[in-house]
């Protein structure tokens, strides 16, 4: 079930590969965050880049969510989500000359700046417009995120953000330039973080900076914290967001500044699954079972790209013998498994499976590798629920060729 209805009536209406998300469990888990900061001055920024299909992107809006961007399209889709500029920031390392235009015209509420190259490109473009942008300077802090190191992004070996050391040099030269007013710091170390001592210390250091820029008479009005909080993909226990406001709130009220979070994963993750039907169960020499899903790679990178591990629990789960086995996809690669020696009662050819926890940065993440059109996404809420993307056909992928 997701909510109150039924996984196997939606993929029997919709087909498979498929993505069913709960509202209430993204509500749930928005307010969560929201509230567990309530006592201080703080905005939620939610990552689209985690899951931006609109119909999700117009459910946080709907909850007060503002947004973080991460390009020129996610700006686009939190417009056409119904966010006004005012609540989007602006992050990413290579924002183009043109993205930075978009921003600046629309006047965003911060973009977060990455390098010296991205001020001075930042001003240029303001000036010529005869403008002022708001900017936070995103700083790399040399934290170790204690994360997968692909999604790790705070040592001063990872590309983001500006070295601790230069921040103060180019806050001050910035912050006497016609272009750019410097508003606030921003600082993230990494995503799927379970432990919180990187974000205390991030938090740390950028409040420390903030106080230096202070007192050297660079006046900012918030810190940006970024995302990061990490989730339970095997049912351990991990810090809820109480225990991260608990962790961070301390350090960041000394500073006395309002406080910007870019949760992504945290708020959507747990309320995603991907529905997949079993193909075919190939029994191996070695008494393993391959057990062959018409999902893969191309709908969940995740597994193939990180090593991630996903649940995967039958949708009904019968009566069959407990078999161990390897999930495969379709594709034409043997990487693509979503999970490798799982135990699961013996499936039969057309049964479903869910991936669970796959809200963020699976959807998202999808490819047409073989040709594989896009999944279709559900939204349910309650005992209703409504198609918020529909499934890709061939015409529509063959629509941009000649
Ligand atoms: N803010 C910034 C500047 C970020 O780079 C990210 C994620 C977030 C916020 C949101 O982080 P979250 O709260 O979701 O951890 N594809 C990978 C995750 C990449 C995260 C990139 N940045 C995965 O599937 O694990």
């Amino acid at each position: 079930m997701c909510e109150r209805v039924p996984l196997a009536d939606i993929a029997a209406a919709e087909g498979t590969p498929l993505y069913v998300y709960s509202a209430a469990l993204i509500a749930a888990r928005y307010r969560a965050i929201d509230d567990a900061f309530r006592a201080y001055p703080h905005a939620v920024h939610y990552a689209l880049k985690a899951n931006s299909t609109l119909g999700i992107a117009r459910l946080l809006r709907s909850l007060g969510a503002g947004a973080d961007a991460n390009s020129g399209g996610e700006i686009d889709v939190a417009l056409r989500a119904g966010f006004i500029p005012e609540q989007i920031v602006f992050t990413g390392v290579g924002k183009t000359p043109a993205e930075l235009a978009q921003a600046i015209d629309l006047g965003v509420k911060t973009i977060n700046a990455e390098s010296e190259g991205e001020l001075e490109r930042i001003d240029l473009l303001a000036r010529e417009r005869g403008t002022r942008a708001r900017v936070a300077l995103r700083v790399n802090p040399d934290i170790d995120a204690r994360s997968h190191p692909h999604i790790s992004t705070g040592l001063k070996t990872n590309k983001f953000g500006i070295a601790l050391d230069a921040v103060r040099e180019l806050a001050r030269r910035f912050s006497r330039s016609e272009g750019v007013e410097i508003v606030g710091l921003h600082i993230h170390v990494g995503s799927q973080i379970t432990n919180l001592d990187p974000l205390r210390h991030a938090a740390q250091a950028i409040v420390t900076l903030a106080q230096e820029l202070r007192d050297g008479g660079v006046a900012i009005d918030h810190l940006d914290l970024g995302g990061g909080l990490g989730v339970s993909y095997d049912g351990s226990a991990v810090p809820t967001a109480a225990d991260y406001a608990a962790a961070l709130l301390p350090i960041v009220k000394e500073s006395g500044l309002s406080i910007i979070l870019e949760p992504g994963r945290h708020i959507v993750a747990p309320a995603g699954a991907l529905v997949t039907r079993v193909v075919d169960v190939k029994n191996r020499p070695d008494g393993n079972v391959f057990v062959v899903v018409d999902a893969g790679m191309t709908e969940l990178l995740r597994p193939m790209l990180y090593s991630a591990f996903h649940r995967i629990e039958p949708v009904d789960p019968g009566g069959g013998d407990e078999i161990v086995a390897d999930i495969v996809g379709p594709l034409c690669e043997t990487s693509d498994t979503l999970g490798k020696d799982r135990r699961l009662p013996r499936p039969r050819p057309g049964d479903l499976l869910a991936v669970l926890d796959a809200g963020a940065y699976g959807a998202v993440m999808a490819s047409n590798y073989n040709r594989r059109t896009m999944p279709a996404e559900v939204l349910v809420d309650g005992a209703t629920w409504a198609v918020i993307r529909r499934r890709q056909t061939i015409d529509d992928l063959l629509a941009l060729e000649t």
